[in-house]
């Protein structure tokens, strides 16, 4: 196999996809006891968009990875590797080789990696160091989440968060390395916070032999916890990154974070001293979308021009497990 030791890594395409039902605060407040003022007030969700029955996580990675390929300019073909980073998968045994072949990749290795809301920091990250080692010059990140299938529709403290999406983008060896800095970390101490959790019942089989069998449960999660889990330790993972890239918050064009909840976006970015004109938010249309919502926000910005060639973006995600993440690069070649 070719080396090229020393290549950096540069995001030259990003894509998205979302279902293409949204139900709002209003239609929400039909299902369960709540409010569009308690939703907008403390979360500033407004609406999601839920997954209908013929739309899967594969669609909406597909759908996503199209358009990132076809910004980039790379042809499927090219693409060495794929990366899904979901919590979703339509499949336990991974959906990125579902994706691979629906794209036509037809040379790429294609696996799932699972970090929750961190799973596209954590993708991002994966994905560079097999591009700085020389072995991968193409590789497709994906972060793509169906959660409706997983949330308690009669739970009002978590059914009301939550939304379905996907967002992609292609990552390429660079002359110029674009990733400056990252951090990433987790906390399993910490694991009963937010769960999807897997639960089965004893059931002999033959002698003493004896497993559990069953199903994954709802998400439940202890909204308070991870609020503050959020606001303290995203603040500190991005300085830690900054360092590393030799920047400070001064040096960001954009703050870039897990679209879990504006008051979090907004605390986050207080305590870093970030203005709010360089927080990219789309949560309002979208809710908590996991490893979707960075991806899916990065290509908004980029679409609409807001995101230009050559800034500085601190990228973070936060979320179950607990983990935790960021990185600093700048976007294009
Ligand atoms: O992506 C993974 C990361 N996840 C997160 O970042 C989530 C982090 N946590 C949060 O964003 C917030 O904690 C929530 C939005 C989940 C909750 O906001 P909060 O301000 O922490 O509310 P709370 O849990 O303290 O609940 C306050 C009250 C409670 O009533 P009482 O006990 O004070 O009478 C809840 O029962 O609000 C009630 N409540 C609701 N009321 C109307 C909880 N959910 C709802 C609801 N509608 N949907």
């Amino acid at each position: 196999m070719h080396q090229f030791i020393g290549a950096g890594v540069a995001v030259t395409g990003s894509g998205s996809a979302a279902p293409s039902l949204s139900l709002d605060n209003v239609g929400l407040s039909q299902i369960v006891e709540t409010s569009d003022e308690w939703i907008s007030s403390r979360t500033g969700i407004q609406q999601r968009r839920l997954a209908t029955p013929q739309e899967t996580l594969a669609t909406l990675a597909t759908e996503a990875s199209r358009s990132a390929l076809a910004m980039a300019e790379v042809e499927p073909q090219e693409i060495d590797l794929i990366i899904l980073a979901t919590s979703t998968p339509d499949d336990l045994f991974g959906t990125a080789s579902k994706v691979q072949a629906e794209l036509g990749a037809v040379n790429a290795v294609a696996f799932d990696l699972t970090a929750a809301c961190s799973g596209f920091v954590f993708g991002l990250v994966t994905a560079s160091q097999f591009i700085r080692t020389g072995v991968y010059r193409k590789v497709l990140l994906i972060g793509a989440d169906v959660l409706s299938r997983w949330v308690d529709w009669s739970d009002r403290r978590t059914c009301v968060l939550f939304g379905d999406g996907a967002g992609a983008v292609v990552l390429q060896a660079n002359d110029r390395d674009r990733l400056l800095g990252f951090e990433l970390r987790s906390d399993g101490s910490q694991n009963s916070c937010l769960n999807l959790a897997y639960a089965g019942q004893p059931r002999s089989l033959v002698g003493e032999h004896a497993i559990a069998q069953g199903n994954y449960q709802f998400i439940t999660m202890n909204g308070q916890e991870v609020y503050r889990f959020a606001v303290k330790r995203v603040p500190e993972v991005i300085e830690k990154a900054l360092h590393r890239a030799s920047l400070s918050t001064e040096d960001l064009d954009w703050l870039l974070l897990h679209q879990a909840n504006q008051r979090i976006l907004d605390a986050v970015a207080q305590r870093l001293k970030v203005p709010s004109e360089k927080v990219v938010s789309n949560l309002a249309r979208y809710g908590n979308t996991s490893a979707a919502s960075i991806p899916l926000a990065l290509d908004e910005y980029v679409r609409a021009g807001k995101i230009q060639p050559g800034q500085t973006i601190a990228a973070s995600g936060f979320g179950a497990g607990l983990t935790w993440g960021a990185a600093i690069f700048q976007w294009g070649r």
